[in-house]
């Protein structure tokens, strides 16, 4: 017989999943104590933007295979019980809220029946698993607990997932990675590694992933700010770099930095409970990676002021772009956001386009403005500021732009657009670790 499965916590993460899992023939049944989220999965709907998601989610709830509830009751008789339920940053420091994953964990632990396993998928502070397991033996003695991280990008949710670079299942006995193994029996078929680690091990290759990405992109963002200094060009710099199969040239893009729900949150939370380990030490570098991501903000902001003669009161300034990056409509500590608050604090005018996030963005900034029109975003603008690099926008005329806008000053925040055209179509470029733009 088929696993049946539960998934707990239908966001990003636990949406994507239990649709995923559903199109490999299982039977998944996913909760949320969120009724209207529930009521827009049950519909087919997916309640955030993520290519492909649903059309899967519309695929599987047609099998009968997929279905969705707001109560725990519903998880009774499956076999395993995924959580994926968010642990964002708390409100008063670095660390991870963990109300959520413990909630979840408390919740199902008295219904779950003799023999099932439950796999934490969320990113925790490395302890939780068995912290989690302890607890849940104490309530269902005849339970088990695994952890098995999940490394999918937004944008590329469902790819990822049904094709994962490699799976980590952190376990404490056979058994448990023997059911794993059933769930993930397609990926294993297709030769995807298979990593079994226990259980803080399994924690830490989450955030140590996270961590060493967000220090790739920091690592460029600081080589942009030598390149600026000495007359380099950064751009060039990482390609160069990058051919070296040892560095790589894939998150060397240049730029505002990252945000986003995982990354920075992440890291803060990892240099959290290294001090709570007695190592803050060892992660000390994770202090600056988080001081260079923030800087390359500000840097834009003093770009944007040069050129403006450092009045920004009353100027109309267009933003394109809102998401903390292309084909999402995630807005979470999204760097172009966070850019388009501060202007809009110097008394700027700010006009913010974006083709996805302009509803969650405008739900999170309510004073700024918000337009579905490039044009009208444009238009009479005395800067432009490009800062999510949405395919839209590389594909952007400059000369019809530039008969839009009062000055045809082009700041190109993700170094993604070609320089040499705007600038043969009059256009005044400044881009990021790039010296001969900014001069
Ligand atoms: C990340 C991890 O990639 C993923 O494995 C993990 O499961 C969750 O966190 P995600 O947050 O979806 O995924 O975004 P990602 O594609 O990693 O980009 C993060 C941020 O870095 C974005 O703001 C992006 O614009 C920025 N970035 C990325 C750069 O500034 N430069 C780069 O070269 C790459």
């Amino acid at each position: 017989m088929a696993l049946k499965i539960s998934v707990i916590g239908t966001g990003y993460l636990g949406a994507t999943h239990a649709a995923c899992i559903s199109s490999l023939g299982f039977d998944v049944i996913g909760i949320d104590t969120d009724a209207s989220k529930i009521a827009a999965l049950q519909n087919g709907k997916v309640p955030f933007f993520e290519p492909g998601l649903e059309e899967l989610l519309a695929e599987q709830i047609a099998t009968g295979r997929l279905t969705f509830s707001n109560s725990f009751d519903a998880i009774t008789d499956a076999d395993i019980h995924f959580i994926c339920v968010g642990t964002p940053q708390v409100k008063d420091g670095l660390a991870a809220d963990m109300t959520y994953v413990n909630g979840a964990l408390e919740a199902i632990a008295p219904l779950i029946k003799a023999g099932s396993l439950v796999v934490g998928k969320s990113t925790v502070p490395v302890g939780t698993a068995a912290r989690l397991r302890a607890r849940l033996l104490e309530i269902n003695p005849q339970a088990d607990l695994a952890w098995n991280p999940e490394f999918l990008r937004e944008g590329f949710a469902v790819d990822d997932t049904l094709h994962p670079n490699r799976l980590v299942v952190g376990v404490t006995n056979d058994r448990a990675e023997e059911l794993l193994k059933e769930v993930y029996a397609t990926n294993l078929g297709d030769g995807v590694p298979w990593v079994r680690a226990d259980l803080p091990t399994a924690e830490l290759v989450k955030v140590a992933a996270n961590s060493f990405l967000a220090t790739k992109i920091s690592f460029i963002n600081a080589m942009a700010e030598i390149c600026e200094a000495a007359g380099g060009d950064v751009t060039v710099l990482a390609k160069a770099i990058g051919y070296d199969p040892r560095i790589g040239s894939r998150f060397l893009q240049a730029g505002i930095g990252f945000g986003g729900g995982c990354l920075p949150k992440d890291i803060r939370a990892f240099m959290a409970r290294a001090g709570e380990l007695g190592a803050e030490q060892a992660l000390e570098f994770l202090r600056e990676v988080d001081s260079i991501n923030l800087r390359a903000r500000q840097r834009v902001i003093d770009l944007v002021r040069k050129d403006l003669s450092q009045d920004l009161v009353g100027k109309k300034v267009a933003i394109l772009g809102a998401a903390f990056k292309p084909d999402s409509d995630d807005v979470r500590d999204s760097p172009a956001l966070d850019i388009a608050v501060q202007i809009h604090a110097a008394g700027a005018n700010v006009v913010v386009h974006d083709p996805k996030a302009t509803i969650p963005a405008s739900k999170r900034f309510p004073a700024l403005t918000f337009t579905e029109s490039i044009e009208e975003c444009l238009k009479d603008a005395e800067i432009v500021l490009h800062l999510t690099e949405w395919k839209i926008y590389g594909e952007l005329d400059p000369v019809v732009m530039k008969a839009l806008v009062k000055n045809p000053i082009l700041i190109d925040g993700r170094n993604m657009l070609d320089r040499s055209e705007w600038q043969k179509a009059g256009w005044h470029v400044r881009a990021l670790g790039r010296a001969d733009t900014n001069r």
